[in-house]
């Protein structure tokens, strides 16, 4: 097959002065370019090289032209980033990997994706949405303690150990402060002191978990989180337990959780389903990726592929599979 691959390259973000520290963070680097197009080649298919969803309009005799898109693209700015290179393979016709705009969206808005989820009976902590600063005043006392996020971002951009907040004082601090630097809702949740898990997803139209692992942090000064700084430095501050008790309840519990997610917001080939628990253990729906991470040896979903003993040659071409399988 001919691959049209899709992304946006690190090197390639154009700082803004008001820009975060981590402003281009969910972008990738060359390393996972690289071993991307040479997992797609040894597969045996020929990759296109588009680069960044603009250049679909520079190359758009080889965009419009390809079997497949392999689409990692993540976008600039505004909840509908991760859809824009799905939206115009569905304009130009053209079959392509993962989910389609909607669901991208949905997972993208961390509060609408809440809603969609709560509605449908899959447990998720209570959460606030806020924009002004107004809605700071209607969160109750004995909410605390809380956890505040960006509502639209990934990568944990804007996750610190500050994230956590015990008091209205400190509350208010961290919300003026995301509010401020990524000009952009604020998703409040009740803190989750419990064991953190990442579930990999995949599969069309019966879904199954590859496998699924606990996240550890090592170092105290985190406060627990899996903060950005965490990520970046997960050598040395996070462990990751491959956890496949399949008869153990809390195995059940998360896995149907990741299924019932993944099966309510139309995820397509894969996605990776974030659970917490609270300090009796009850686990809860933090958040879905349906465009996960796919560095090999960092990313969490290849990571988890290692584990049950799958290449990241036979990850890829697994999503490649279950693409071309639905247009099929
Ligand atoms: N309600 C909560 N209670 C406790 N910790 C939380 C809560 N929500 C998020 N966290 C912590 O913050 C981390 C990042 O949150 P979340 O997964 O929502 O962000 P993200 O940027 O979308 O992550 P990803 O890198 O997976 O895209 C979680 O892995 C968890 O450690
Ligand atoms: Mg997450």
């Amino acid at each position: 097959m001919k691959i049209g691959l899709v992304y946006n390259l690190r090197k390639t973000y154009l700082k803004k002065i008001d820009d975060p520290i981590d402003a281009d963070a969910e972008w990738d680097s060359e390393k996972t370019i690289y071993h991307l197009t040479h997992a797609i080649e040894s597969l045996g298919h020929t990759v296109i090289d588009i680069g960044s969803p603009e250049n679909v309009i520079h190359k758009f005799n080889e965009f419009t032209n390809v079997d497949l898109v392999f689409n990692i693209a993540e976008g600039r700015k505004g909840r509908c980033r991760e859809s824009q290179v799905p939206a115009m393979c569905e304009l130009f016709n053209i079959p392509y990997t993962f989910s389609d705009p909607l669901t991208m969206a949905i997972a993208l808005d961390k509060i609408l994706c809440k809603q969609i989820i709560q509605k449908a009976g899959i447990p998720t902590a209570p959460f606030w949405k806020i924009s002004t600063a107004h809605d700071m005043t209607l969160i109750p006392e004995n909410a605390f303690p809380l956890f505040v996020k960006p509502a639209l971002e990934g990568t944990a951009k804007g996750i610190t150990s500050d994230s956590m907040v015990r008091d209205r004082l400190a509350f208010e601090k961290q919300v003026t402060y995301l509010i401020t630097t990524y000009k952009e809702p604020v998703l409040v949740e009740q803190f989750l002191s419990g064991k953190e898990f990442t579930i990999a997803v995949i599969g069309n139209p019966n879904p199954y978990i590859l496998g699924m692992m606990e996240i550890i942090i090592n170092d105290p000064s985190q406060n627990n989180i899996y903060t950005f700084d965490a990520k970046e430095n997960w050598k040395s501050k996070v462990t990751y337990t491959f956890f496949n008790d399949r008869e153990n309840v809390l195995w059940k519990q998360l896995s149907r959780i990741a299924l019932e997610a993944y099966t309510v917001l139309e995820c397509r080939d894969v996605a990776r389903v974030d659970v917490r628990c609270d300090e009796r253990q009850n686990p809860y729906f933090m958040e879905i990726n349906p465009l996960p991470g796919l560095t090999p040896e960092h990313s969490d979903f290849p990571m988890i592929a290692g584990m049950v003993g799958r290449s990241y040659e036979s990850l890829i071409n697994e999503i490649i599979e279950q693409a071309w399988q639905r247009y099929h």
